[in-house]
């Protein structure tokens, strides 16, 4: 058992902790290098100057006054263009997952846009039936468990979802769940009530985007939870401006899979993103850390992640393991995995001292 009371630095502690992540997604998580390796093959044009660049780019492009969502989006949308073929998923699915296993991760539930998929000429089945077999590849040769979620975009058709949760039939057991991304649309929940009414009797699993500091961010989380009725929220941070909605939250149980580092680009705001997710913690929401898009943000892996916002908050090593037991407790996955994880997390983390926040 290690104690984590030791002399481990705080990068050995994360490395050390058993990692559960809620919140990636696969387009976001490509590498820069496999990045230009997947381009060049299906004959893209980057407009980076090498892997190096990919990040200094979006740096600069987020730069300017530009630092927001939109951006983010446009930037993400330049690497995400290269994906063509099934291969391109499977590659960089299993390249997650190997990663995922040398950062300790245990569990992962990963994201996926098969909207941007079939644009780019991907066929809906060939998506899942690519990272499903990543995933089979994870677990067998990094020892990483990890489910799919299917994410409609919010700018998109919300009719084309409807009829892939229908085309989704045939591959219910490579799909946990149902979630939405993509450009935060004024008034999107109530779009998509119909694609989630069809989900929910088909019993996936619910969550949703609800980017941090949007238009109408408290209206958006309100309707996720009272017309989609998610039972996750992804970002979600603005709850901690609004008591009564944070009440819904804590009376509902809906889990936040906070992303500490999104938009590192936006150091004006990331000692705040920092606050919200301390004061949730605080009040008891069941908030985890994620990255959400490792290899675009710059946020880094899952561990540097942790890291980061430990270091920035600060948080103490009985804050981290709140988290990640918190990303336990939200996981899609059956009582006997999650107390599999809850054990080791508890044999980790044995006997250490009190959260820097008490508990909710
Ligand atoms: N797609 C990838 N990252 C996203 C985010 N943070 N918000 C919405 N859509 C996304
Ligand atoms: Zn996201």
């Amino acid at each position: 058992m290690l104690d984590i009371r030791s002399d481990l630095s705080n990068r050995d502690f994360v490395a050390a902790l058993p990692k559960v992540e809620l919140h990636v997604h696969i387009e976001g998580a490509i590498e820069p290098v496999t990045l230009f390796e997947i381009a060049d093959r299906n004959k893209i044009e980057l407009p980076y100057d090498s892997p190096e660049g990919v990040l200094a780019y979006q740096s600069d492009r987020r730069g300017a006054g530009r630092e927001n969502l939109v951006s983010f989006l446009e930037c993400l949308d330049i690497s995400r263009d290269a994906l063509r073929t099934p291969d391109d998923y499977r590659t960089i699915t299993v390249e997650f997952l190997s990663r995922c296993g040398r950062e300790g991760v245990r569990y992962v539930e990963v994201m996926f846009d098969p909207q941007q998929a079939i644009r780019q000429g991907v066929s809906f089945g060939d998506c899942v039936d690519a990272i499903a077999d990543g995933r089979r590849v994870g677990w067998r040769d990094f020892g990483v468990r990890s489910q799919a979620i299917m994410c409609f975009q919010r700018d998109h058709d919300p009719e084309q979802a409807s009829r892939l949760i229908e085309a989704a039939d045939t591959h219910r057991d490579d799909i946990v769940g149902i979630g939405l991304d993509n450009f935060e649309t004024p008034g999107f929940p109530a779009m998509f009530r119909a694609a989630y009414d069809q989900a929910r009797q088909r019993e996936y699993r619910l969550t949703s985007h609800c980017d941090v500091n949007q238009p109408d961010s408290a209206d958006h989380i309100r309707a996720c939870i009272e017309v989609l009725r998610v039972e996750r929220i992804d970002h979600g941070l603005n709850v901690i401006d609004d008591p009564a909605l944070l009440d819904l939250v804590l009376e509902r149980d809906i889990a936040l899979t906070g992303c500490p580092t999104y938009y590192t680009g936006q150091a004006s705001s990331a000692e705040i993103r920092l606050e919200m997710h301390r004061s949730l913690l605080a009040a008891g929401a069941c908030i985890s850390l994620n990255t959400d898009d490792p290899a675009q943000f710059g946020s880094g892996w899952l561990s540097n992640t942790i890291w980061s916002a430990m270091e920035a908050a600060p948080f103490t090593r009985a804050d981290i393991v709140r988290f990640t037991q918190n990303a336990i407790d939200a996981a899609w996955i059956d009582e006997a995995h999650r107390r599999e994880l809850t054990t080791e997390l508890r044999a980790f983390s044995g006997g250490y001292g009190e959260a820097s926040v008490p508990a909710g």
